[in-house]
């Protein structure tokens, strides 16, 4: 089965081919980076605008790098949300026209799931159940998840995601966006121990994670280094304030992993891209005899071959209608239930 894969959720335009689900033959990645840079972050007014100018040269791209045609596209996926408005009405928009006009079923998709598929696009032997720690600029989610489409969270931020806490101390810093690549690579010449910062646990009961009280600390931090002009070493502060995150990141995992004597775990989304976090999770991993799954840096950020690799296994025929919409925010527990007839 053929599956073309469209994203466009932030400020990636993308589009790929992928085969039975887990064969990636093009992934074709438009960034934005350059252009969100000179704002320190994502405008999505200007993302959306991006995704318009580039949506058909990226799905055209993809189909020639694949060698297909659209006729023998069995099944189009496209992300549904979560994301930002206007960014995924382009993509969802583009598929809809797509559909109509070649008349290929279309699979809406939740972003967090097509995270979670970048994995199998990568290793052939990974089945559910299993449990997942997605971290990427909008989530933090621990997810144990028990199908290809059936999803439980039994941890998730209450405040800033993981990839957000990076991103707002580098550029409270001035050290360019997005903050979590440059800080991982600043961090590698720095002492990790240098400065204690606090690591949220919120209470024996919950497997969430709070990061606003450690980027609070941060910034007071910088605050106070800047009004008594004492030397900051940014190399220091950075691998201690990457330790923090990547150690309250594996806490809570581990704890989860207690609670699933046999389930492998597996990371997911932007900032699995961290090698700290690699190196940490694969440590406790071997330390609780469990097997330890990452995705290549490429499928770790937004791309479209996750989005199709999830859409493999989304049945067109059991969608709820084909007028689906785009959603700004949407649980990925809530989501199959959302989309697919109630069949009880
Ligand atoms: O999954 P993603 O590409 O987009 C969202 O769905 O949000 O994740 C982007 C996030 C950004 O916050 C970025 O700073 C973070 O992933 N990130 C990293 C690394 N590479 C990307 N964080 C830490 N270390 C990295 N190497
Ligand atoms: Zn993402």
């Amino acid at each position: 089965m053929l599956i073309l894969g469209i994203e466009t959720s932030c400020d990636e335009t993308s589009a790929s081919v992928v085969k039975d689900g887990t064969i990636i033959l093009s992934n074709i990645i438009s960034s934005q980076i350059d252009i969100h840079k000179q704002f320190g972050g994502v405008v999505p007014e200007v993302a959306a605008r991006k995704h318009i100018e580039q949506i058909l040269s990226v799905v055209k791209q993809a189909l020639v790098v694949a060698n297909v045609t659209l006729k023998e596209i069995d099944k189009i996926a496209v992300t549904m949300g979560p994301g930002l408005i206007g960014a995924l009405l382009v993509g969802l928009s583009f598929a809809k026209g797509l559909s109509l006009t070649y008349d290929i079923p279309l699979v809406p998709i939740h972003h967090i799931a097509g995270h979670i598929a970048a994995n199998y696009l990568c290793h052939a032997d990974l089945k559910p159940p299993f449990l997942s720690l997605v971290v990427s600029g909008g989530h933090s989610h621990i997810i144990h998840v028990e199908t290809e489409t059936t999803f439980n969270i039994v941890g998730q931020t209450r405040d800033d995601a993981a990839g957000e806490t990076f991103d707002k101390i580098a550029r409270a810093l001035n050290l360019g966006y997005p903050g979590g690549p440059i800080i991982e690579q600043l961090a590698k010449k720095g002492n990790k121990k240098a400065i204690l910062f606090p690591m949220s646990n919120l209470s024996k009961q919950s497997n969430d994670y709070s990061f606003s009280g450690l980027k609070t600390s941060a910034l007071n931090l910088i605050n106070q280094f800047h009004q008594k002009g004492w030397p900051i070493s940014i190399e220091d502060f950075v691998a201690s304030y990457q330790e923090a995150i990547v150690s309250t990141l594996v806490y809570n995992v581990k704890n989860v992993l207690n609670e699933y004597p046999n389930e492998p775990i597996v990371l997911a989304g932007g900032v699995a891209c961290n090698k700290a976090l690699q190196e940490n999770m694969k440590k406790m991993a071997d330390h609780m005899n469990r097997l330890f799954y990452y995705p290549t840096p490429i499928l770790c950020t937004d791309n479209a071959a996750m989005i199709a690799s999830m859409g493999y296994y989304v049945d067109p025929c059991k969608l709820k209608t084909s007028e689906f919409d785009a959603v700004s925010s949407l649980r990925i527990d809530e989501w199959m239930n959302h989309i697919l007839i109630n069949e009880k």
